[in-house]
């Protein structure tokens, strides 16, 4: 871990923010929402998906060209509002707006620009978007803040090419060695990480881990989940983040004829992948609502109408906010596995391409979202995300805190993604106000 990382408890006890007490002028400041709209738009349209309806999403996968073009819209954004750019060696791009005191640490906002390979518009874009319709309405305003103000997107978040997800983030905090991660190979093209990061000209300069933690940490993102909208609520201010666990999972059997080979002398890798997608099912239920399970990825060899599969490789996601059950769960499942080769004759070997532990994020930073969400005159909701955040990486070496908006029909890692341009205003105006509180430097580092 870099040198910068406190521990939990010396990061509760440095950090005093909870009141909310800006000056008046500061405090009716409000970012302008066609600017921020028009931006998520333009950056919509590099990697565009259209449905059928009149819905429209992104495929920007990690470390291909539609991320490098992606990237290089949103660093020109950077430049044209004067703030220093740097680029790490995971990728990972930070613009820096100067504060008056060299001596602080600086605030940081930011999320992800990568997408799934049928993902939404605001998935990410928001919470960086956001970071940068805050700089112009600053600089609009002419407000000069004590501490700089950061604006970052980690590379690879979503980790639907290379697990695992939140990967640019994990290693600026130190959680996993940069060659490590450079090493990582594609789900899609077997490509090395570190070969496409040079490939599209992201391979930066700047050391990671990074060398000094910001003072604070805020990411505005979309819910992705229904609870906001079924209950008429504007802002989420999420206390923290599920665990994670994801399993890449390869079964092999026998290649045999779909005619002539008896059923009880199977040795079928296609079965076993139905088997466990269907256990997967059935430990969600018995492990109470609060347990997720997805089998997202299946594929079959040789795939053929005729012919039993060779072999299988699939993934299983399980998460659940509590990790004692979500280690039961990831328990029941390696079992599950173990008699399966036993009844079915085949051999299953697994490989563990994220496993991360709840993460509650800083009471203080949350406190400071849910009231100045109030003050804002918005309803709130405190819950926790059910996706994987960058915030969650970097909540290990500072206090860290997250906004979300609605998601109309809980929709997210799809093209039809949706969120109203009135909450994109909200989310943003909250994020501009949370953070103006702790660009202040009232609080010591
Ligand atoms: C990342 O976005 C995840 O939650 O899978
Ligand atoms: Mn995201
Ligand atoms: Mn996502």
């Amino acid at each position: 871990m870099p040198s910068a990382r406190h521990s939990a408890k010396s990061r509760r006890s440095s950090f005093r923010c909870v009141e909310v007490s800006l000056p008046g002028e500061w405090s009716a400041l409000r970012i302008d929402p066609d600017r921020l709209l028009g931006r998520i738009d333009e950056l919509g349209q590099i990697g565009r998906i259209d449905g059928p309806n009149g819905e429209w999403g992104n495929a920007r996968l990690a470390l291909t060209d539609e991320d490098r073009a992606g990237r290089d819209l949103v660093v020109a954004w950077m430049r044209d509002l004067g703030l220093d750019v740097v680029v790490d060696a995971i990728g990972n791009v930070v613009a820096t707006r100067a504060g008056l005191d060299p001596t602080l640490s600086p605030v940081m906002v930011g999320s992800h620009i990568d997408t799934v390979g049928t993902g939404g518009r605001f998935d990410g874009n928001l919470g960086v978007l956001a970071g940068l319709e805050i700089v112009e309405t600053l600089e609009q305003a002419r407000v000069s803040t004590e501490r700089a103000l950061q604006v970052a997107f980690f590379t690879d978040e979503e980790g639907s090419r290379f697990a695992p997800d939140m990967l640019g983030s994990l290693v600026y905090v130190g959680g996993l060695a940069l060659e490590e991660a450079l090493d990582l190979v594609a789900a899609d093209d077997g490509a090395r990480l570190g070969d496409e990061l040079d490939r599209i000209g992201y391979a930066g300069p700047v050391p990671c881990p990074t060398a000094t933690a910001p003072h604070a940490y805020v990411e505005l993102h979309i819910e992705q989940g229904p609870v906001l909208e079924a209950e008429g609520i504007t802002i989420g201010v999420v206390e923290g983040v599920q665990g994670i666990s994801w399993t890449e999972i390869v079964i092999i059997g026998q290649s045999a004829h779909a005619g002539t080979t008896p059923m009880r002398l199977r040795h079928d890798p296609g079965y076993c992948a139905a088997a466990i997608t269907t256990y997967v099912r059935d430990l969600t239920r018995h492990l109470g609502r609060d347990q997720f399970g997805t089998v997202g990825r299946i594929d079959v060899f040789p795939n053929l109408v005729n012919v039993v599969p060779a072999r299988v490789v699939m993934t299983v996601d399980l998460r659940n906010t509590d990790d004692r059950i979500l280690r039961e769960a990831e328990s029941r499942l390696a079992t599950f596995l173990e008699e399966l080769v036993e009844s079915e004759g085949v051999t299953i070997s697994t490989n563990s391409l994220a496993r991360f532990e709840p993460v509650d994020f800083d009471a203080s930073m949350v406190d400071l979202v849910h009231a100045t969400a109030e003050r804002l005159g918005h309803s709130t909701k405190r819950m926790p995300s059910g996706a994987g955040h960058d915030a969650q990486m970097l909540a290990r070496v500072c206090p860290t805190a997250m906004v979300f908006t609605p998601s109309v029909g809980g929709l997210s890692h799809n093209i039809a993604e949706y969120t109203e341009p009135g909450d994109i205003e909200a989310g943003a105006n909250v994020l501009l106000q949370v953070v103006l509180e702790m660009l202040t430097g009232a609080e010591s580092d």
